[in-house]
This record gives C-alpha cells, sequence and structure tokens, in this order.
C-alpha cells in the first residue's frame, strides 16, 4: 500500500527519502515520486513507474530541462525539504501522471495515503473555479484545496498588509495556472514573507482544507510560501514523525527513518503537526496544541536488511524459531501462561466472557480459523471467526461478554479497524472486551483495543506474511491458555503440556526448515502447473488455506484448500494427474480418514505430495511424494510446524516461476484503504 516519506533538514533531503522509499517498498507499490524546495525555494518533482530504482536512475540523469518547474540554473536535483511517495494504484491506472507527489500551481505539493471520498463532488467545485486537473487521483483535489486555503490566507493576510506595505495589491481570487507555469505574483509573495515569521501559513491552509475532505488520509505537504514548514495531518493512516537533532522527518511506518533516527513520534487519529527543522508542534483533532510523547524503537536499520538471503521472504520464514522465542518471552515460566501477558486486567476481562469473535484479513484470518478448532475443542469456549471486510458491512449479531479479538500483524489494516471501530459503539451497553493480536506496537489497532498482544515476530517486509503468522498462532495458543485458565475450563496438566509443546516449538520449527533441499525438489513439479489443490482435515484444514494462499500470492498459481472430507462434494471432479495435490498429514484421531480421502485422490490418478508426521507412516508409492517433515507434534505445535514447510513450498515455486517474491504484483503488505 502507498508509502509516505518526508523530512526537513539542514542537509540535502534526497538521499534520505530516496532510502526512506526503498525501505517502504514492501508495502507494494507501482509508481513513486519526490518532490523537494530547491535552493530557489521553488517545487522541483521527479516520478517514475515501477521500481524505485527508476526513480533514482531518473534523479541521476536529471538536466534541468527536465524539471517540472522553471529552473535558472544547472544545479542537482537537491533540497532541504521534500516529501516522497510510492503509490499503489487505488484511482487510477498506475502511470507515472497519477504518481505522487501531486502539485498545484507550482506552490504546493502533497503527498496522501488513503482515499479521498468526496474527491468527485470536489474535483467539479474545483474545475469550475478554474483549476485543471492532470491525473485521475483522488489526491490532486488534496493539492488544489491546500492551494485554494493558502491562498484564501494570503489573502486575508494581504488584505490587512496591503495599506501599510502595498497600495497595490489587490488580494486574489484563485488563480488557475496549469503545472509548470510561473508562480502567483511576487509582489505578494513578498509581503507575505514579511507577515510569515508571525503566521502559520500553511498550517492554516491545511487544517482549513482538511475540513473538506471525508475519508481516510495521511497527508505530507510543502509549499513555496512557508518553505521552512513540513505539514503533516493524519486520520486513518498511519503516520509517524522521527525526531531528529536539527532535522525531523515524516513517514508511514518507523522503518523508513530508522537508518536517520530512532525516536518517533506517533500521530493520533485527527492529529496535524507543523515540522520544522527545530520544533515539531501537533494540534489535535479540536486545534488544540497537544503534546505527544516521543518513544525509542528498540529496532534497528539493521533488522530491516537482507543480509545473506536473497528475499525477505526467505529471510523471515528462517527467522521463525526466534521469533518464536521472542514472542513467549516474558509470557510463560516454565509450566505457565502468565495471562498479564495480555494486560494486567486480563484476568478479570476474562473471567466474565462466554464466546470468542475473531476478526482479522488474508494469512491473520487463517491463524484465527487454527484458534477457532483450539478454543471450541481444548476450552469449549465457543469461538467466531470472521473476514472484517464482511464482517463490517453486515449486522453481525454479537452477544453481551464476547471477547472481540483482532488479529494483524499491520495494526493498520482498513477493514480489520472499522470493525473494531464499529464494535467500540456497542460497547456503550454491552460488555465486549476487545483485544488485538499484533506485531507493530503504537499500530492504529493497539491505540484502539482494551488489551494487546504484541506479537515479537521483528519487521516482516516480504508481503506474504510467514513469520507474523506462526507468532500469531503462538500468541493464540497463549490467548487459548489464558482464557482457559480464567475461566477455570483448564487443568494444570493442560496448560503444562502446551507450555512445553511451545517451549519445543523453536527446535520443531528449526528442524522443518532442514527439509529445504527436498522441498526444492518437489517445487519442480509445481513449475508447468496452472492449478494446485490443498487439503487438510481439523487444524490442518486453515494450514492448508493458508498453504494456497502463500502459493498464489506469490507464485500466481491458482491454489485452492479444501477440508479433505469434502472432496467427494465437488473437487474429486479436477483431479487428474495434472494436478498437484498437497496434503498435511499429522499423527493425529482424522489420519485413517484423512488416508481414505488420499486413496480416492490415489484412485483419480491424482498426483499427491504429502507433509506428514514420522508416526503418520504413510509411505511413498507411485503417486505419492511423501515428506517426514516432523515428528511427535503436539496439537498446538501440528499446524504451526507443519506450516513451515507449506511456506518454503511456496517460496522454492516462486523462484523457479521467476516472479517478485517480496512484492508480488497487484498485492500491498499493509492494507490502509478498503
Ligand atoms: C495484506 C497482506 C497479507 C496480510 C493481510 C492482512 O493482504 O498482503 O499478507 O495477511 O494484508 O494484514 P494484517 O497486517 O492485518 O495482518
Amino acid at each position: 500500500m502507498c508509502g509516505i516519506v518526508g523530512g526537513v533538514a539542514e542537509r540535502n533531503i534526497v538521499p534520505i527519502l530516496l532510502e526512506g522509499l526503498k525501505r517502504l517498498e514492501y508495502r507494494g507499490y507501482d509508481s513513486s515520486g519526490i518532490a523537494i524546495l530547491d535552493t530557489e525555494e521553488q517545487i522541483q518533482r521527479i516520478r517514475s513507474l515501477g521500481k524505485i530504482k527508476n526513480l533514482e536512475q531518473k534523479i541521476k540523469t536529471i538536466d534541468a530541462s527536465n524539471l517540472v518547474a522553471r529552473r535558472r540554473d544547472d544545479q542537482n536535483f537537491q533540497g532541504k525539504i521534500g516529501i516522497a511517495h510510492t503509490r499503489w494504484a487505488t484511482h487510477g491506472v498506475p502511470a507515472e501522471n497519477n504518481a505522487h507527489p501531486h502539485i498545484c500551481n507550482n506552490r504546493v505539493a502533497v503527498v496522501h495515503n488513503g482515499i479521498i471520498e468526496n474527491y468527485q463532488q470536489l474535483k467539479t467545485q474545483q474545475l469550475e473555479q478554474g483549476y485543471r486537473f492532470t491525473s485521475e487521483t483522488d489526491t490532486e483535489v488534496v493539492a488544489h484545496c491546500v492551494h485554494r486555503e493558502l491562498v484564501n490566507v494570503i489573502n486575508n493576510i494581504t488584505l490587512s498588509n496591503t495599506t501599510s506595505v502595498s497600495p497595490n495589491v489587490t488580494p486574489t481570487v484563485i488563480p488557475s495556472e496549469a503545472e509548470g507555469s510561473p508562480t502567483d505574483n511576487t509582489q505578494q509573495q513578498k509581503i507575505l514573507r514579511q507577515a510569515q515569521d508571525d503566521s502559520d501559513l500553511l498550517l492554516q491552509a491545511v487544517t482549513n482544507a482538511l475540513k473538506h475532505f471525508e475519508g481516510a488520509y495521511a497527508l505530507g505537504v510543502v509549499a513555496t510560501d512557508d518553505p521552512d514548514t513540513l505539514i503533516a495531518a493524519r486520520k486513518g493512516s498511519p503516520l509517524v514523525i522521527g525526531v531528529g537533532i536539527g532535522e525531523h522527518f515524516i513517514a508511514s511506518d518507523v522503518s523508513a527513518l530508522l537508518p536517520v533516527t530512532q525516536s518517533f513520534i506517533f500521530l493520533e487519529e485527527g492529529d496535524v503537526a507543523k515540522i520544522t527543522r527545530e520544533v515539531v508542534t501537533i494540534y489535535d483533532v479540536n486545534g488544540e496544541q497537544v503534546e505527544r510523547p516521543v518513544k525509542i524503537s528498540n529496532l534497528t536499520a539493521h533488522a530491516v536488511e537482507l543480509g545473506e538471503h536473497r528475499h525477505y521472504m526467505h529471510k523471515e520464514i528462517f527467522e521463525q524459531p526466534q521469533a518464536v522465542i521472542d514472542t513467549l518471552e516474558g509470557r510463560i515460566t516454565q509450566d505457565h501462561v502468565l495471562v498479564s501477558a495480555f494486560g494486567y486486567e486480563a484476568e478479570a476481562i476474562f473471567k466474565t466472557i462466554q464466546q470468542i469473535q475473531i476478526i482479522a484479513c488474508g494469512t491473520s484470518y487463517h491463524s484465527g480459523l487454527v484458534a477457532k478448532y483450539w478454543f471450541e475443542d481444548i476450552v469449549g469456549v465457543p469461538c467466531q471467526v470472521e473476514v472484517a471486510s464482511e464482517y463490517r458491512y453486515r449486522n453481525p449479531v454479537i452477544q453481551d461478554n464476547t471477547l472481540f479479538v483482532t488479529i494483524s500483524q499491520s495494526g493498520e489494516t482498513a477493514d480489520t479497524l472499522a470493525a473494531l471501530q464499529q464494535i467500540k459503539l456497542l460497547k456503550k451497553v454491552k460488555n465486549i472486551p476487545t483485544l488485538t493480536i499484533c506485531n507493530v506496537p503504537e499500530s492504529s489497532l493497539t491505540r484502539e483495543s482494551d488489551l494487546t498482544f504484541l506479537t515479537h515476530a521483528g519487521p516482516e517486509i516480504g508481503v506474504a506474511s510467514t513469520k507474523a503468522f506462526t507468532t500469531q498462532l503462538v500468541a493464540l495458543s497463549l490467548l487459548l491458555t489464558a482464557v482457559g485458565k480464567s475461566m477455570s475450563l483448564m487443568s494444570e496438566e493442560q496448560e503444562q503440556k502446551i507450555v512445553h509443546g511451545l517451549q519445543k516449538l523453536p527446535g520443531l520449527i528449526r528442524k522443518a526448515l532442514q527439509h529445504e533441499e527436498k522441498i526444492i525438489e518437489i517445487a519442480q513439479c509445481f513449475a508447468e502447473r496452472e492449478s494446485a489443490l490443498f487439503l487438510g482435515r481439523g487444524t490442518m484444514y486453515p494450514i492448508a488455506m493458508e498453504g494456497a494462499l502463500k502459493l498464489k500470492e506469490i507464485s500466481y498459481i491458482h491454489a485452492e484448500a479444501y477440508p479433505a472430507g469434502e472432496l467427494k462434494h465437488g473437487p474429486l471432479a479436477l483431479i487428474d494427474e495434472h494436478i498437484p495435490v498437497v496434503t498435511i498429514a499429522p499423527h493425529d484421531d482424522l489420519l485413517e480418514k484423512l488416508k481414505s480421502n488420499l486413496q480416492e485422490v490415489k484412485a483419480r490418478g491424482g498426483q499427491m505430495i504429502v507433509f506428514e508426521d514420522e508416526q503418520s507412516n504413510i509411505s511413498s508409492e507411485p503417486g505419492f511424494r511423501v515428506i517426514k517433515a516432523t515428528t511427535n507434534v503436539g496439537r498446538i505445535t501440528a499446524p504451526i510446524t507443519f506450516n513451515v514447510p507449506l511456506q518454503l513450498l511456496s517460496y522454492h515455486v516462486a523462484l523457479i516461476k521467476g516472479t517478485d517474491v517480496d512484492q508480488p504484483r497487484n498485492l500491498a503488505k499493509s492494507v490502509t484503504v478498503e
């Protein structure tokens, strides 16, 4: 999804913005752009379709004639204040003219994440006012709107200064020059510069403009009229301020700014910030000046670097043993789960609940589905799971005393956040405590939930989620135990068994990772295939769903997951020697049933790839390729462990297919729009 980076410094900002954009690449994007105020305080902008390296190349080769605004010399593309953006198309095709920043009259430049829902209406008004549009985006209305408000603010100032400063200046209505045309009245600008010291031109203009927008935004704005000021605003899309010494930055997430700072201010809903080199001043949704704490991130720039791995996805798959250790740390003792890991009031809350509603999207939804089996099988607590995009647009019946759990790697997924916000409205009349299981501290979901459990997976850069999913399952197993204990539905012996299983998990995952060579061989079977089927029963069904999702996300092979018992109700018709059937076969109560399902596939000539427990004893034979992926896994550890070889399988199929593993086409890491 779109990414913002910006900054104001004493040094040239361009390399910082470019590095920031590269660090936001993982979010998914189709084009990028950068706008700076150059040494003459003119807006210069460069945009490019495709990868950041295209933008970088353009910057390197730029000459004066390529620049958007007038240039009076042949200086390089340099400036001390600027904004930059990676765009993930929502309104308008991926194209250079739709890439951000969008500028108006060479006076205002804007980058935007989110969607301005009333942009059509604003566009109609702006066309009548004489503004011209050069893109199909919703964002261009923001640039025009800020420009119009800026002119209004300026007119008010000039009106009150004209008698004393210059009798010849007439307040302008709205100029309608196209991009690249000369800037507005220079005499007026001179007057403004005099008045500027005690006014907040751009802050006022943006604050006024925001009143016109419906929808969601994170915004970064610069303007030639207020050349030392960067304005940031947030509503519905995340934005952080990076605090440096004599320099300040903005970004969609902290990872973009780690090379320049580890101190961050997390803007809250409705905040608008005026950012200069020396000072950050924040105003809340009511326009009151507020102090927001500066938090120190414990992430290092190194945490988001690739190291020896070819792709982030591979790196993240291999980080899973450590991610599990980090997620368990401080949350369990030798034999027990600490209920307080979910917050000091967690135990009191868990005692009151009667059922659980889990809401999530994508991979996170699959972790919720696994948890449903656990909650209902192990502690007998009713548990519903639903994708957020459906839940938020129907009228769900939610019972009193429901624990409402959102699961999200990013904590910013728009649908999940909207579902939570909907529930918060009901909290006045019902007891619906909310908990989020999330990987990103200070994200929107963590701020809006009563309880938070942070998975300590570390930054996940690959669009296809791997270690975040694994740690979500760990978190859910801890939640299962914490709820079971608090409700007196779990014996001490059961708790110990779960805790001891979790302690073994890093070792089990390491062992599963050792099968990479065999998986590389098996991946060859998929090279020429157009479809694949994934089968599982019990908790292995959601794991099969996750395996199928991974394969389609990164290799673009159509893949579907089925509960193995449903084969005979349809998918059996698809089976022939061309469709690989991936099956997960743990040594559990359902194994014999699963074996019968496999025979049904074999009888139709299907090509089976079976990941089994050493104790499952499915032998390799024609039509069956069996990998003993693990041994002695328990109820909780089985789904987590069996998922690992499926991740590796997708990864190696994608390598063979030559796809963009970390940034698959059309997908985004963090989906902050509907
Ligand atoms: C996007 C990502 C998926 C992720 C889903 C939910 O679709 O590409 O990997 O599972 O969003 O994201 P969340 O951050 O809420 O877990």
